[in-house]
């Protein structure tokens, strides 16, 4: 097997190497047996004969390699990356080790260099640098420990925060719900409202000196929202190797951020440096974890809610992981949201070897659901699942949402799952406050596990009846 035969200890670059000599080693072999021809069975010849042959094949192109390779791993052919879909094999590339302890941090640079690369593009259509682009140790490790002084809150600024987002979300379904127009009934759109409503709590926390806009409520909601509408749009584009896009498309991307931070200057500083990894992440996560808490869940709704309602009212720690009569917690359920739908579905690396420089990647999401680990209802949203009763070192370590060592999110510990929590307790508190609710869009019940994509429930929301 590919990755599974290795030493525990090596590093990604000795990976491939030490994969490739080995297949040498079996390829000369099977040319050897070639020069026996004569003395086999005919049958037997020409079955040795295309064993040969396939291994010269596989000689000539190193990449061929991984084609070849066994072990849970798909390919993307079409984008020549190299998807590993094993905890085991995600650590040897992630973090050197098959242990999940990274070692050697003389190291640094090569790992922050296989991030780089695949990221270049980000840096073509953001202008960004940062964390995810850089190759320079130092400049790495300035901008996570700034990351997480801006993440790392006070308990009283975890209850402003509550609040400000309360306030965020109910304005904004209450904008959305009712034209200022005629003052009918019309639809909230989810994804709408958590892009902006994501993305103004982010710039708070992010920018604590980005000033006050001097524009309404509604103006900001309107001006998030086109920033957030161009994110996804340059996003998409930077992966399409087709779409080249505008100089201009960014150019008045930072002029609406600009308007929502007037206290910094984005000429100066790129505010999307810190907007990216944070905003992403956080509103497409928050649109699943509502959607089976409101929808899927039925069973439960009552008292998930009740969860909710009572962390929204006291944002603490305890608050986030008391249990209630299930043994079931906000915590858990933030838990179970970022297991089945990981908004980083997927991290991506260069590997540099002697001959190539293939382009791999962890499939966070398909190790998340793998009934290996997680048992035959593996596919199944289920919080009861991260009871301290079921939980193992194995489930533990196979949680990668956040990613791994050494290159792990500062927002793992506290940050992410608290802010899901506040942002999932607000949405259920505003959107259920409004009686009876028509749902419009997709179709979200049933046991078929709700699609993880940027775009999906793209045009999911809820009318109330009058
Ligand atoms: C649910 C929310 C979030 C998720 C699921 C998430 C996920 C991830 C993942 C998977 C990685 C590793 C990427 C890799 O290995 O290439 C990462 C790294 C990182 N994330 Fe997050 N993230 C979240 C929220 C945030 C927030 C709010 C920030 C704040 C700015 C942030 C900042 C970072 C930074 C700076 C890194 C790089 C760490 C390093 O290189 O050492 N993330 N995140």
């Amino acid at each position: 097997m590919y990755l599974e035969i290795l030493p525990e200890n090596l590093t990604c670059t000795q990976i491939h190497t030490h994969n490739h000599s080995t297949k040498n080693i079996i390829i000369s072999s099977a040319l050897s047996s070639k020069m026996h021809v004569p003395e086999f069975h005919p049958v037997t010849t020409i079955f040795v004969i295309l064993f040969a042959l396939s291994f010269s094949i596989i000689s000539i192109s190193p990449t061929l390699l991984f084609l070849c390779a066994k072990g849970r791993k798909a390919k993307d052919i079409k984008n020549k990356t190299f998807i590993y879909q094993s905890l085991k094999q995600a650590k040897v590339i992630l973090n050197g080790s098959s242990d999940g302890k990274f070692r050697r941090l003389e190291d640094i640079s090569t790992i922050l260099k296989s991030r780089a690369e695949p990221n270049s593009r980000l840096i073509r259509a953001f202008g960004i640098d940062n964390a995810f682009t850089t190759s320079d140790p130092q400049h790495h490790r300035d901008f996570v420990n700034r990351a997480s002084d801006l993440l790392n809150l006070s308990n009283s600024q975890w209850k402003s925060l509550a609040k400000h987002i309360d306030t965020l979300v109910k304005g904004n379904v209450e904008r959305q719900r009712v034209s200022s127009f005629d003052g009918h009934s019309r639809t909230v759109i989810f994804s709408q409202l958590l892009q902006i409503t994501v993305l103004r709590a982010v710039l708070s926390v992010l920018f604590p000196n980005g000033g006050t806009p001097q524009l309404s409520e509604e103006e900001q909601d309107s001006i998030a929202y086109e920033v957030a509408e161009k994110i996804t749009s340059l996003w998409i584009e930077s992966k399409s190797t087709e779409i080249t896009s505008n100089p201009r498309d960014l150019e008045s991307l930072m002029e609406a951020c600009q308007k929502l931070l007037p206290g910094i200057d984005t000429r100066v500083e790129n505010p999307l440096n810190l907007i990216l990894p944070a905003f992403e992440t956080l509103w497409r996560i928050v649109l699943r974890g509502f959607l089976e808490v409101q929808f899927r869940d039925k069973e439960n709704f009552s008292l998930n809610k009740s969860l909710f309602s009572e962390y929204l009212t006291s944002p603490t720690s305890t608050v986030f992981m008391r249990e209630d009569t299930r043994g079931v917690s906000v915590s858990h359920i933030i838990n179970e949201s970022l297991r089945l739908y990981p908004p980083t579905k997927r991290v991506y690396r260069k590997i540099q070897t002697e001959s190539t420089q293939p382009d791999v990647a962890i499939d966070i999401e398909q190790i998340h659901r793998d009934p290996e680990t997680w048992g035959s209802d593996a596919n199944i949203f289920r919080p009861s699942r991260w009871r301290k009763s079921e939980m193992n070192k194995t489930i533990a370590a196979a949680f990668i949402p956040f990613g791994m060592m050494p290159l792990i999110c500062p927002a793992r510990k506290i940050f992410g799952p608290r802010i899901i929590g506040i942002f999932l307790a607000a949405l259920l508190g505003a959107i259920n406050e409004f009686g009876e609710l028509d749902v419009v869009g997709a179709m979200v019940e049933g046991e078929v596990l709700l699609e993880n994509g940027r775009n999906s429930y793209g045009e999911m929301g809820m009318r109330s009846r009058k």
